[in-house]
């Protein structure tokens, strides 16, 4: 029987993973499958919530890595995958996406003699500070199946000088998992429980080190949500990572933590579905995340990116985001374009 280990590792790979399991488990008289998790992210917010909103199986081995630096978290899962592979002898690996884990799964899988295949292959920001493109080369340029999301991805791997015949264009598993999840995320009452009116809020994710790490940079930022948060509450399901900086730097005074839904308002990480039920009622969504350039771009919700690049181009040529970086006066502009009802419209929303 053919044995394929699948990977995941951190928060975006869960909802990339969850269809793509849900497929093979039809195909199970042929193809034997094990979910391998990295332990990368380990929170019950970030981790194990995911696998209960999208029934994916708990895993079948979990490498328990936790937190480090970036060579020592790439190191642990290395070193813990290698007798994974050499103890279940798979006949392929499958990673997705651009974390740490899918990088680290794909070098120690090549050097074994393994197959790789990469889900959400060809993104490419040119922005080599981003520790992801750096992983997503690598893992590009090391695997046997290549599966995009679009055609930039797929012209990207072509320039790189990767074999055409390695390449498949699939379209985009994420957004199949909330199509899949969209009409049950619909139904939550959450807004409603937190006296939030539809379209009359905005929703914040940020955690990049770029716009997290450095004092001057977070302050710029968190000075423009201010102001933003003076005409409509913005909530933000916030971190660790960014938490932890905030209170580093003693930033908690810009955020309101009480009962009441006003300014920018702190909640724990959210769930799956219940952070799909607020973005698709929000008015504005503003992110450094790169899966939620996409997710907005299907749900139609208008989108400011504090990234200086993105590797998904397409979300701002057919869809609704906007690439601000992180300037104060420039998140403040686009902002008050969406609130002042001049949102870029997309032209990609799915039902
Ligand atoms: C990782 C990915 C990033 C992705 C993000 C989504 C890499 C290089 N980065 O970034 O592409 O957008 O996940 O969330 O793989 N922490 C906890 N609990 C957890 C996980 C992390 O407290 O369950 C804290 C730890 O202090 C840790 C920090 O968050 O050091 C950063 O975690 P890490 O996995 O290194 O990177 P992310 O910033 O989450």
């Amino acid at each position: 029987m053919f044995k394929i280990i699948n990977i995941v590792g951190a928060r975006p790979n869960f909802m990339k993973m969850a269809p793509i399991i849900e497929a093979l488990t039809q195909h199970s008289a042929f193809i034997q499958h094990l979910l391998v998790h990295t332990g990368q992210h380990y929170d019950e917010k970030m981790s194990k919530s995911f696998f209960k909103d999208l029934g994916m199986p708990v895993p079948d081995i979990n490498l328990e890595v936790g937190s480090g630096s970036h060579a020592e978290q790439t190191a642990k899962i290395m070193v813990e995958f290698e007798k994974v592979c050499l103890s279940e002898n798979p006949d392929l690996v499958l990673v997705v996406g651009d974390v740490n884990s899918t990088m680290a799964c794909t070098i120690t899988a090549k050097k074994l003699g393994i197959k790789v295949a990469h889900v959400e292959a060809g993104l490419r920001s040119r922005d080599m500070s981003m520790p992801e493109e750096i992983n997503r080369l690598c893992t590009d340029v090391l695997c046997d199946y290549l599966f995009t999301t679009d055609c930039f991805a797929n012209g990207n791997l072509k320039a790189e000088g990767i074999a055409e015949e390695k390449i498949y264009f699939v379209g985009n598993v994420m957004i199949d998992t909330l199509l899949k999840h969209k009409k049950m995320a619909s139904e939550l009452t959450l807004t409603q429980a937190l006296g939030l009116k539809a379209k009359e809020y905005a929703v914040l994710t940020m955690h990049r080190p770029g716009n997290v790490d450095d004092r001057g940079v977070l302050k710029g930022i968190l000075d423009a949500l201010k102001e933003i948060s003076e005409r409509l509450p913005i909530i933000f399901p916030i971190h660790p990572r960014t938490k932890k900086m905030i209170e580093k730097f003693g930033f908690q005074h810009y955020f309101n933590e009480t009962g009441d839904v006003e300014g920018v308002w702190l909640t724990e990480p959210l769930g799956y579905l219940e952070f799909l039920h607020l973005n698709m009622n929000a008015c504005l969504v503003l992110t450094d995340s790169g899966g939620l350039q996409e997710e907005t771009t299907v749900l139609g919700v208008p989108c400011i990116t504090m990234r200086p690049n993105t590797e998904r181009p397409i979300t701002c040529e057919v869809g609704t985001n906007v690439m601000v970086g992180n300037d104060k006066d420039i998140i403040l502009k686009e902002a008050f374009k969406v609130l002042d009802g001049h949102a870029i419209k997309g032209n990609l929303v799915m039902h």
